[in-house]
């Protein structure tokens, strides 16, 4: 027995100085100490052993284990540095070779306009709301004042899903969804994605961005809507800049106007930017329509407000001095990495 156990270390020692991979050692590992190998044959074998002989025999076996395994370990140990300084040889880092460079990307230009709306009404107590793009008739135009048969829905054409569901011409929708929510006082801005079936060129898109602005309180008057639209022009177009009020016509308002501002290039005295103008047009507002109020449930008796929308692409295109709308849409890197 104890011949056979010193021929299994010596098989097992000479294996080991033969073995050139750890996977080689591992097969020694296996051949020799595993459920399989040779030194499990003699312990599979110590009942034929008598009695007194058998703990020598076990100890003997335990030894011979020990010390296969001792050696074992320490050409394991000798290999894995070998095949660390191998591979460290081969990854050697040159430090002369050019940095990978990674490209981070930045806001698109309406994005950031739109992050100056917000702020600028955050700063005055503003919530900022959102509605849906998918609307019915009844959001984006009953409800707002106009009927079936008023021109205003030539204006504002769009895409139909059904007779009575369309993608949004305008985010006034939003308004009605804000009364019927039937919490008062309201002071929200909605920005969102306006649709209509208009052909694309310099300043038009079937699909934009608009923000709209309702404020719903007791005694609000056109003096409110005229000094919140004024400091709303001052912080986004500079402190000297001043505002003007053209009367016109909404349906959902009355009065109703046009808000132009003074050109921010020129400072109004009219430059090629304001087309020789001074001013530049950049909103529609006026004071909520006591009609559009009660459909939403609110009493016009008691509470009065004033709206307003704003294009964010002509916002963007203005502050920028982007002058073409498509510019926007095209996603060149080239022209989104100016700014
Ligand atoms: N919804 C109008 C449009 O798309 C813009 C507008 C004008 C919104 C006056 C308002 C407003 O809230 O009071 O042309």
């Amino acid at each position: 027995m104890k011949e056979k156990l010193l021929k299994i270390k010596e098989e097992a020692l000479a294996q080991i100085s033969k073995s050139q991979t750890l996977e080689q050692l591992n097969e020694v590992r296996v051949s020799q100490l595993g459920k399989k190998g040779a030194l499990t044959e003699i312990l599979k074998g110590m009942k034929d052993v008598s009695a007194e002989e058998r703990p020598k025999i076990g100890q003997l076996v335990n030894e011979t284990r020990a010390e296969i395994e001792a050696v074992l370990e320490e050409a394991r140990k000798k290999m894995e540095a070998i095949v660390m300084e191998a591979k460290l040889a081969q990854e050697t880092i040159d430090v002369t070779l050019p940095a990978k460079t990674m490209k981070v990307g930045h806001m698109h230009p309406n994005t950031r306009a739109l992050e100056e709306v917000e702020n600028i009404f955050i700063g005055m107590g503003y919530e900022v709301v959102e509605g849906p793009d998918v609307e019915r008739d009844y959001y984006n135009f009953e409800a707002l004042n106009i009927p079936a048969d008023h021109p205003a829905k030539d204006e504002q054409d769009t895409f139909y899903i059904s007779g009575d569901i369309l993608l949004r011409t305008q985010t006034s929708s939003t308004q009605v969804h804000e009364m019927e929510k039937g919490k008062l006082p309201i002071r929200m801005i909605a920005p969102g994605r306006v649709f209509r079936s208009d052909e694309v060129d310099a300043t038009h898109s079937p699909s934009f961005h608009q923000i709209e602005g309702l404020v719903i309180d007791k005694n609000i008057t056109f003096a409110d809507l005229k000094g919140t639209l004024s400091v709303f022009a001052k912080e986004l177009f500079g402190e000297d800049t001043k505002v003007k009020f053209r009367p016109h016509h909404f349906p959902f308002t009355e009065p109703s106007a046009e808000m132009d501002v003074s050109c921010f290039k020129c400072g109004g005295k009219g430059c090629r930017f304001c087309k020789g103008e001074g001013w530049i047009e950049i909103l529609g507002c006026g004071m909520v329509h006591p009609h559009v109020l009660e459909m939403s449930k609110i009493d016009p008796e008691e509470y009065v407000g004033f709206a307003f929308g704003v294009g964010l692409e002509r916002i963007a295109l203005l502050k920028y001095e982007i002058d073409d709308m498509r510019l926007l849409y095209e996603n060149d890197v080239r022209f989104l990495d100016q700014f």
